[in-house]
């Protein structure tokens, strides 16, 4: 049997900016998505057994299909002969906008490697993943696959002419606790991601000075993170928060959980990922605080995770 896992991750500045070469931090959280391969049965079996978000399985299965079988193509693995019987589980929320899809691409391509004794780098798997992430988010700009697989904190700038990316490791003093906010809609990314794209090019006069806006801003944040100044990233992830609501990727429930974590104490709160449902993050040092934001938003019915960032890097 072959085993493989890959991180959840958050987005802590950039999402949807980053698609169109905007660079973005994020950072992977302590919950992996594992998979366990073996070549066994007819043709490719999927058992997802992932805590999800009820209806997260459901809603994403075609798209998963899609995304083994670019996969597999793209290890060189005939799709016809292929007999893979693949189990998904780990303790990685099945939430819209944890990166539970890139987590879950990266687990079972290492699982794959392992089972068919193929020798993989890590630099492969990333690639493996970047074209399963294309069945979930169209256009994706790899941050999601390049956190999953290398985890830690990263700065990530898409090379938009087909050239390496810009991969940086960041490093904090040390980690942060976060509360991630389940608004419970399972939000298609690959439509969010058009739809900015669509926009963006329809209205060019309000958009360019957002992108600008968000390019600055990632520049502050990662001095910000690395000053260890968590007033700062507090501050600059509301920014964050309000320039993804100008490009119309936030929601009524997305708003209203950063209210509240805003409210609650929170140093900042934004959304997180595709956004039009999905999760938000809020930054929230110490236990105490961590706590007090999580317990308000569960007392209000939403599902939240209670997690870290700048954990160490996947040993794979
Ligand atoms: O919703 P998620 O976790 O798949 O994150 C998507 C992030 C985007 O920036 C919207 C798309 C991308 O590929 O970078």
């Amino acid at each position: 049997m072959g085993r493989g896992s890959g991180f959840g991750k958050v987005i802590l500045f950039g999402e949807h900016f980053v698609v169109h070469g905007v660079p973005g931090i994020v950072s992977a959280i302590d919950s992996t998505v594992d998979a366990e391969v073996k070549k066994t049965g007819k043709g490719i079996i999927v058992r997802d057994e992932r805590k999800g978000a009820r209806g997260y399985t459901e809603k994403k299965r075609v798209q998963q299909k899609e995304s083994i079988e670019r996969m597999l193509r793209t290890m060189g693995i005939d799709l016809e002969e292929a007999v893979l019987d693949i189990w998904l589980g780990g303790n990685l929320p099945g939430f819209s906008g944890i990166g539970a899809s890139a987590a879950s691409s990266v687990a079972i391509a290492r699982a794959i490697a392992e089972e068919l004794e193929m020798d993989l780098s890590d630099e492969k798997i990333n690639e493996v993943a970047y074209e399963a992430e294309k069945a979930y988010a169209g256009t994706p700009s790899g941050i999601d696959n390049t956190a999953a697989t290398y985890g830690g904190l990263i700065w990530f700038e898409r090379n938009l002419s087909g050239g390496p990316n810009t991969i940086k490791k960041l490093s904090m003093r040390e980690p942060v606790e976060i509360v991630m906010g389940n608004t419970g809609i399972v939000a298609d990314t690959k439509e969010m991601v058009a739809g900015v794209a669509a926009r963006k090019k329809r209205d060019p006069r309000k958009y360019d000075p957002l992108f600008k806006q968000a390019e600055d801003l990632a520049f502050s944040a990662r001095r910000a993170l690395e000053d260890f100044d968590l007033g700062k990233v507090g501050g600059l992830m509301n920014e964050n928060h309000r320039l993804l609501q100008d490009i119309e990727v936030s929601c009524e429930e997305l708003d209203y959980l950063v209210d509240l974590a805003q409210e609650q104490g929170a140093f900042g709160a934004k959304l997180t990922g595709g956004g039009g449902g999905g999760c938000m993050v809020a930054l929230t040092p110490g236990k105490e605080l961590q706590e007090a934001v999580a317990a308000a938003m569960e007392k209000e019915g939403f599902k939240v995770l209670r997690t870290k960032i700048g954990v160490q890097k996947y040993k794979g």
